[in-house]
């Protein structure tokens, strides 16, 4: 029996894969071909440029990508549905004077001067004026950072915007297809083993999340990733009306040693605060869907005691803490590269790092130029493979600029 080829396969349907796709199908139409496996996820909801900022200055010797491009990735699907995938809530990153959230404030500036990204800087005082919902006993001695501009972007509609999109376009989408194993071929192509058979194509995309090494490995490459479980938690606050998104922002506490952040209500009726890296490694085997409960209390007591927003009833009774996965490279800076230098051309790929999906359309976009041109115009040195986190086996990890070894994170995440 013949193996159907395809132009184009992209092997995951996360964030990163259905943006791949819809941009694909944008210069490819009916030859894209997207292969979706296991559950489509429903993510909840993302910021999306604090973190823009922290890659930047993970970046401090490269270029870097420009803010406004990243957004206008997004409209480009919003245009084309119309339906709304970016709210403008502002985004606020806030820390305690005199600590080091305040060095990664300096450089954050810096970035932002540099790129001409433009952002208020606040005192305690001035946050306060700006959001009363800010007015908990930690509050003095705060330093925050507004953009105004930033925002969230709605993770569920937007993969599924780009998927309808492109299969308005002819893309095919085949769900709960797991891909089992790539070879690259003589001819220059690659075939692709799945569940539901075999399929060959030009170029192969892959986008698999905290699987890649799986699907990887058949290749013989293997990144070095660490995978955390990480979570969220969903208050029923009794005071919805001072956390909506026109009153509200996005927001992230630099902290020591994790970050928390939190955001208006959004597709629900809960307010909601996840910790930045708190979790220990897993790996998509071993994780469990159970929530932390020490984790939860952490956040609770951010809110109540130590940080802000207590008096505001930002909290109720918990709905429900959803678990997810971070896929980390050591460094915790994206991979977007192919594999050209292991002789395989065929085979293009991008790992998320923990902290993509304010970039997903913008890497859809660029992935799918390598996939069809081989190349980009896009700034993406920085995030080749060739890098010392990547190929230096001594290269230890450092997550949210601090330097910590796996065990140490691990630890950390058993306070
Ligand atoms: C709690 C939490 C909060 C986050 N907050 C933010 C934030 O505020 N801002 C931000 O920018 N980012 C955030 N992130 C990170 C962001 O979600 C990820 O970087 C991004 O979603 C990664 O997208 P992806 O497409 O690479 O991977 P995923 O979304 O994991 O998708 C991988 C896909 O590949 C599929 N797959 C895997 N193996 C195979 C196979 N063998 N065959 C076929 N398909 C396969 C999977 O089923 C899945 O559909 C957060 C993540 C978590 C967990
Ligand atoms: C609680 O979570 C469920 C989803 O699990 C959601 O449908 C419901 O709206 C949430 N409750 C509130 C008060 O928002
Ligand atoms: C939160 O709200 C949801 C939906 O209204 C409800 O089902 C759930 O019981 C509430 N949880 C708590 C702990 O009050």
């Amino acid at each position: 029996m013949e193996v159907p080829f395809y132009e184009y396969i992209v092997v995951g349907c996360g964030g990163i894969g259905s943006a791949v796709v819809y941009w694909l199908s944008r210069r490819a139409g009916k030859s894209a071909h997207l292969l979706f496996a296991y559950k489509h996820k429903t993510y909840v909801l993302f910021i999306y440029p604090p973190h823009v900022r922290r890659t930047q200055v993970y970046q401090t010797d490269a270029s870097h990508f420009p803010c406004v491009s990243q957004i206008s990735m997004w409209a480009e699907a919003e245009k084309e549905s119309g339906i709304q995938l970016v709210y403008k809530s502002g985004s606020l990153d806030f820390t305690h004077k005199g600590t080091a959230g305040e060095d990664l404030f300096r450089r954050y500036c810096k970035a932002m001067d540099d790129g001409d990204i433009p952002y208020d800087l606040m005192d305690a005082k001035e946050l306060q004026e700006r959001f009363p919902q800010f007015s908990g006993p930690g509050v003095s001695g705060l330093v925050a950072l507004l953009q105004k501009d930033g925002g969230l972007v709605d993770a569920a509609s937007s993969n599924a915007v780009h998927v309808q999109l492109a299969r308005g376009r002819g893309a095919t989408v085949m769900d709960n297809t797991a891909v089992l194993k790539i070879d690259t071929m003589d001819d220059g192509t690659a075939m692709v083993h799945t569940s539901r058979g075999r399929f060959r194509c030009r170029r192969v995309v892959v986008t698999a999340g905290a699987w890649s090494n799986n699907v990887l490995g058949s290749l013989g490459v293997h990144i070095p990733l660490v995978v955390s479980q990480e979570q969220v938690t969903y208050y029923n606050t009794t005071n919805m009306k001072d956390f909506t998104k026109d009153k509200f922002p996005a927001w992230i506490y630099h902290g020591d040693p994790h970050d928390i952040y939190g955001m208006a209500i959004h597709g629900n009726t809960c307010s909601k605060i996840g910790i930045d890296c708190g979790g220990f490694p897993v790996t998509p085997d071993t994780r469990t869907f159970i929530p932390d409960p020490r984790r939860e209390e952490q956040c609770k007591k951010f809110i109540w005691m130590h940080y802000c927003i207590g008096p505001m009833q930002y909290l109720g009774p918990i709905n429900y803490t959803k678990t997810c996965l971070y896929t980390m490279t050591y460094d915790r800076s994206f991979v977007i590269d192919s594999l050209k230098s292991k002789g395989k051309p065929q085979v293009v790929f991008c790992i998320g790092a923990g902290h993509a999906y304010k970039f997903a359309a913008l890497f859809g976009r660029i992935l799918s130029e390598l996939a069809i041109d081989g190349r980009t115009d896009l700034p993406i040195e920085p995030f080749t493979m060739d890098r010392p986190a990547i190929t230096d086996p001594s290269f230890r990890p450092i997550y949210q600029n601090k330097l910590s070894t796996i065990p140490q994170a691990a630890s950390k995440a058993r306070l």
